[in-house]
């Protein structure tokens, strides 16, 4: 019995060890060409191989990354488990990234970078706290511990997700109507939802209309659920303060791409959170030992919601 490692040979190499130590029965490899195809029974990697076919005995495809909309599902036999990234130093990195990004909007970062260029000396008028409403679209493993990390700081905190969900200290708003009312509500918009049909160019004319005027956009979901040229008209009509953008479309983005020099928005290169090779090695580990126990994997993927 084999698990197939298809990623970086350093994330590889501390993945190699916990095994080793952990699941001794399961023999461990990063060559797809030295395996006996037939004995590759969990496979670890970010997009499905061509080749996938000659694994006829795959139990669960695992993904290397918190996303799996980067996986053609249909290309994956339905008895197998397709089980993506959960795993604490992602959850850890993506809190950081938001609590950076909503402070320095909250703060009014970007525009005085600008005006440190431009050599002005002048203080700008600030909200408090309390002043300034955050909502979270997506409210699953990343939305949730977002929402957590924010709350000592005394914003008032919202969230919308497909269904009802219920968490302390946090606004929770569903469906079409909840929406519309969270927006409408809401200064600081951080998107956290996962890539699918109904999400892909979600952030667009419509739901940046709904923001009050001044509000400001935090993205590090996925790029094509962003109409940047949506968000570059509401940033130059002043509809839209600033924005904090991780991830784009296409990525790279290309050079000249109006998001790049834009004075209103600060720009990362989707490093919002990496996989970091020991949780998510014990991650997957757990995972092995609940499937063997015949219980569901932790980050199973519901085919059907694509997420
Ligand atoms: P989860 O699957 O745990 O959560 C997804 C959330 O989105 C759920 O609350 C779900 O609702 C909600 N949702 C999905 N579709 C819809 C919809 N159509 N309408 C309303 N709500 C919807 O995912 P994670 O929190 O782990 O990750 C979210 C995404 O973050 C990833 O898919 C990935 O795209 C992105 N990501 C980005 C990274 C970066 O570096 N920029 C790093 C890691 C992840 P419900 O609760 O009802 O199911
Ligand atoms: C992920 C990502 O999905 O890096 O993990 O975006």
């Amino acid at each position: 019995m084999t698990f197939l490692f298809n990623s970086d040979a350093k994330r590889g190499a501390i993945f190699a060890r916990a095994f080793a130590e952990e699941l001794p029965d399961l023999a461990f490899s990063m060559n797809a060409a030295s395996v006996d195809p037939d004995e590759v029974r969990f496979l670890i990697t970010w997009t499905v191989p061509d080749d996938l076919a000659r694994y006829r005995n795959l139990e669960i495809l695992f993904s290397i990354g918190a996303g799996v909309d980067q996986f053609k599902t249909d290309l994956v036999p339905e008895h197998v488990k397709i089980v993506r990234m959960v795993e604490d130093g992602i959850v850890r990195m993506m809190q950081e990234y938001v609590t950076l990004a909503v402070l320095a909007l909250h703060r009014g970062l970007l525009s005085y970078l600008v005006q440190q260029r431009a050599g002005e000396w002048c203080g700008l008028p600030q909200r408090q706290a309390h002043e300034r409403r955050i909502g979270v679209l997506g409210l699953g493993v990343l939305g949730t511990a977002v929402l957590e990390r924010l709350k000592p700081f005394g914003f008032p905190l919202a969230g919308w997700s497909r269904s009802p969900r219920t968490i302390e200290g946090v606004e929770c708003h569903h469906g079409e109507t909840g929406l519309r009312t969270m927006v409408a509500a809401t200064d600081i918009l951080i998107c956290l939802l996962p890539l699918t049909p109904e999400t892909t160019g979600f952030l667009g004319d419509t739901l940046l209309g709904g923001l009050p005027v001044g509000a400001m956009l935090v993205h590090a979901g996925r790029g094509p659920q962003l109409d940047a040229h949506a968000l570059i008209e509401a940033l130059d009509s002043g509809r839209l303060a600033a924005a904090v953008i991780d991830v784009t479309d296409p990525e790279p983005l290309p050079s000249g791409h109006p998001l790049w020099r834009h004075p209103k928005i600060m720009l990362t290169p989707h490093i919002a959170s990496v996989t970091q090779p020991d949780t998510a090695a014990r991650a997957v580990i757990d995972n092995i030992r609940r499937y063997r126990a015949g219980k569901d994997p932790i980050g199973l993927v519901d085919r059907r919601r694509g997420y």
